[in-house]
């Protein structure tokens, strides 16, 4: 399913280039150190971490590659694709399990147009509607487990989730 991504495709500039150096700067004892907030850098500017950033990420730390890449894979926090415009991680760990996380996310893809059914969620674990504008994604355990079930619309925690209060967030 193709959809339009709200955010521009990666490509380097004075300002980013500027941004990276002051960041990388803080950390004059192994450069090496700065591949995280390079990482939220890319992400936070163009929506995931795609292999031309890790590229670019590698070349500005002297590292290989590979080793961006074994960064972005530790973390679920780094996305390898792109997301919506509002993105909505539900928990599926076992208490938000048990306070109906499957049916939320069924029923958040039918709020929100999305075909779940006919992605492939183990090698493309976020799902984005064809406008671009919603897109969901299973987390594991969000830390909140006495408020199941909870969910994040990108940085913002919801907890007691219903879909009433993800289409209030996603306005
Ligand atoms: S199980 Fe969902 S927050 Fe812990």
């Amino acid at each position: 399913m193709t959809s339009v991504s709200p955010f521009p495709p990666f490509t380097t500039s004075p300002e980013l280039e500027a941004e990276a150096d002051k960041r990388i700067s803080h950390y004059s004892e192994s450069k090496r150190s700065a591949v995280l907030p390079l990482l939220h850098i890319v992400q936070h500017k163009f929506g995931f971490i795609s292999p031309e950033s890790i590229d670019w990420v590698a070349k500005k730390l002297d590292l290989e590659p590979i080793k961006i890449l074994e960064v972005v894979t530790f973390y679920p926090g780094f996305r390898q694709y792109a997301p919506g415009k509002y993105h909505i991680r539900v928990c599926r760990t076992l208490s938000c399990a048990l306070g109906g996380s499957a049916e939320l996310m069924e029923d958040l893809c039918k709020e929100f147009g999305i075909d779940r059914e006919s992605a492939d969620p183990h090698h493309h674990p976020i799902c984005v509607s064809p406008c671009g504008k919603y897109s969901v994604e299973f987390a594991e355990c969000l830390a909140s487990c006495g408020t199941a079930p909870v969910c994040l619309v990108n940085d913002d925690f919801y907890e007691a989730v219903d879909v009433e209060m993800m289409k209030k967030a996603c306005k």
